[in-house]
């Protein structure tokens, strides 16, 4: 079930972050304090963090999405993650279509995800281009030197 995240699991978000196995402990801590910005009210409007839960209820995979600053109705979709257990059961891609939905009924034109160039994300790509996104950009050495930027983008309406 698709549903926000909640104060309470806190610890079961960072677990699940943790069991993805895609996070360094820095980015683990930089996750931990946007979650705890967010349960604050500090992240700002449209800034939203949805999970996936299992029967349990528990948390199965993760996404967080926001408005770009200064723009007309571009989003990013800065974070989608499933637990090594739950995968290719169609949850990441449920989430996916489950934001892009809510989003086009708010009037939002474009959504954008940006990953690194990195084989470990090979899953992540075509993920992506299964829901319709394409690569619109690639920025050289934006991550690390010799770790570049991918940047997908969908439109969500049919607005120019
Ligand atoms: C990428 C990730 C989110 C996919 O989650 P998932 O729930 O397994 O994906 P889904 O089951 O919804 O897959 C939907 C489609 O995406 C593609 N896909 C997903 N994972 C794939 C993989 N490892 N290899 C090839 N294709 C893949 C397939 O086309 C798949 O459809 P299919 O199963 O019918 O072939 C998950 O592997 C993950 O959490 N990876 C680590 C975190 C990460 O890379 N996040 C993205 C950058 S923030």
């Amino acid at each position: 079930m698709i549903r926000p995240i909640r104060p309470e699991e806190c610890p079961a978000l960072m677990s699940l972050l943790g069991a993805v196995g895609l996070f360094g402990s820095d980015e683990l801590d930089f996750l931990r304090g946007l979650l705890e910005s967010h349960f604050q009210g500090q992240l700002g409007d449209g800034h939203t963090w949805l999970v996936d839960a299992d029967d349990t209820g528990r948390p199965v995979a993760i996404a967080y999405y926001a408005p770009e600053r200064l723009t007309e109705g571009t989003w990013n979709l800065y974070l989608i993650a499933v637990h090594p257990d739950q995968r290719r059961m169609g949850r990441a891609e449920s989430l996916i279509r489950h934001i892009e939905g809510v989003l086009a009924q708010t009037g939002a034109r474009l959504l954008l995800v940006e990953t690194a160039f990195d084989p470990l994300l090979a899953g992540a790509w075509a993920l992506y281009k299964k829901c319709g996104y394409t690569q619109e950009a690639r920025i050289a050495n934006f991550y690390a030197a010799g770790v570049d930027k991918l940047i997908f983008t969908k439109p969500l309406s049919t607005d120019p």
